[in-house]
């Protein structure tokens, strides 16, 4: 049974209402057939924008641009296909994106998986970490060029309240040592979504970009990214979690509130960032750390191939 709650508004609550108007502004948002990727995207069509449905199944994809089009939008909605672990898949659909499009105001990288058994990408990487953090890491750089040359692009990243117990163990990246755990791979891999936007904003800023990049979690928000807990969490759930319309809103606020500023961390603001509506999020201590932060960018820059160009400087992705 689903349990209805209508959540507390103040009058300073950041609503939907406070998303600006994003008419002639293009979005992608990775895993957006459903959950939270699905709730951002259909947020922006309302206000306006053209939305692209990053998704790896085709058919969930299109289902989603059904389901936002019905909404009768402002904006216009489609579904490209994007398998973030297969950094093949995330190549072709940078560079049919970047042919097929003049401008990028928004890159959402919400796309997760947690707590799986044991798997990994089609290049052999542990699935969390490279479908979480890698395949993220390779989108951005191959839409860097695009991003930098739309004013006002933002770049926003999913995180997680889970980046607080999360270690980034380089001698064992890829869970080939240790005994797997899938809840430390998990969090490993939301430090890593941490990490990386925080040594993204670094690079830009010495670069002299002012392109803004900022990070979000959701608390605990209803979706089907408990599919891989077991069957209490999955019934839990839909009751003690947060409705997507709220918790999808701390993304929301990361990726279009003027006032954000770049490195800037957005959750629900009540009750330990699990409940309510946005404000600003406590990273974690582990995740500023910048020497293991620097490591980790040239690490999945040689993992991944991707070698990202600033202006004026393209790093080189060196052998480890
Ligand atoms: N819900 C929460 O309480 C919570 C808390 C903390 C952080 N988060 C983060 O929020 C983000 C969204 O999660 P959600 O709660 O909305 O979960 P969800 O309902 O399971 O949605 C996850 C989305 O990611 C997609 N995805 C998974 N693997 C992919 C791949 N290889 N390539 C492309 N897309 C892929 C899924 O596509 P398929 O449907 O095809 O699998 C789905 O669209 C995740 O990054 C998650 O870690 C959520």
């Amino acid at each position: 049974m689903q349990v209805v709650r209508e959540e507390y508004v103040s009058v300073s609550a950041w609503t939907f209402s406070d998303i600006p108007d994003q008419t002639g502004r293009t979005v992608v948002v990775t895993g957006a057939n459903t959950g939270i990727g699905r709730e951002a995207a259909t947020m922006f069509a309302r206000k306006g924008a053209h939305v692209v449905l990053a998704c790896r199944d085709p058919r969930k994809g299109d289902d989603a641009v059904k389901r936002i089009r019905a909404l009768r939008p402002s904006g216009s909605v489609r579904a490209d296909l994007l398998d973030l672990a297969d950094l093949d898949s995330v190549g072709a659909f940078a560079e049919a994106f970047r042919a097929g499009h003049d401008r990028l105001d928004v890159l959402i990288n919400n796309a997760g998986v947690m707590w799986s058994p044991l798997s990994r990408t089609k290049q052999g990487f542990e699935l969390q970490f490279g479908t979480n953090h890698l395949g993220h890491f390779a989108l951005t750089g191959q839409l860097l060029p695009l991003l930098l040359r739309t004013p006002g692009a933002r770049v926003t990243t999913m995180s997680s309240l889970a980046q607080k117990f999360g270690r980034i163990d380089f001698d064992d990246l890829d869970w080939r040592r240790r005994s797997y755990s899938s809840g430390a791979a998990y969090n490993q891999s939301k430090l890593a979504n941490m990490m990386f936007v925080l040594e993204l904003q670094r690079r830009l800023e010495a670069s002299g970009s002012a392109m803004v990049v900022t990070a979000a979690h959701p608390g605990w928000t209803s979706s089907e990214l408990t599919r891989h807990s077991h069957s209490v969490i999955r019934r839990v759930s839909p009751v003690v979690g947060l409705k997507p319309e709220i918790g999808t809103l701390g993304l929301m606020r990361a990726a279009t509130d003027p006032t954000a500023s770049s490195g800037s961390y957005w959750g629900p603001g009540r009750f330990f960032e699990t409940r309510g509506y946005p404000s600003s999020a406590r990273i974690s201590r582990r995740a500023e750390d910048i020497t293991v932060a620097a490591r980790l960018w040239e690490e999945s820059s040689v993992l991944t191939g991707v070698a990202y160009a600033f202006v004026g400087r393209t790093e080189r992705a060196t052998d480890v």
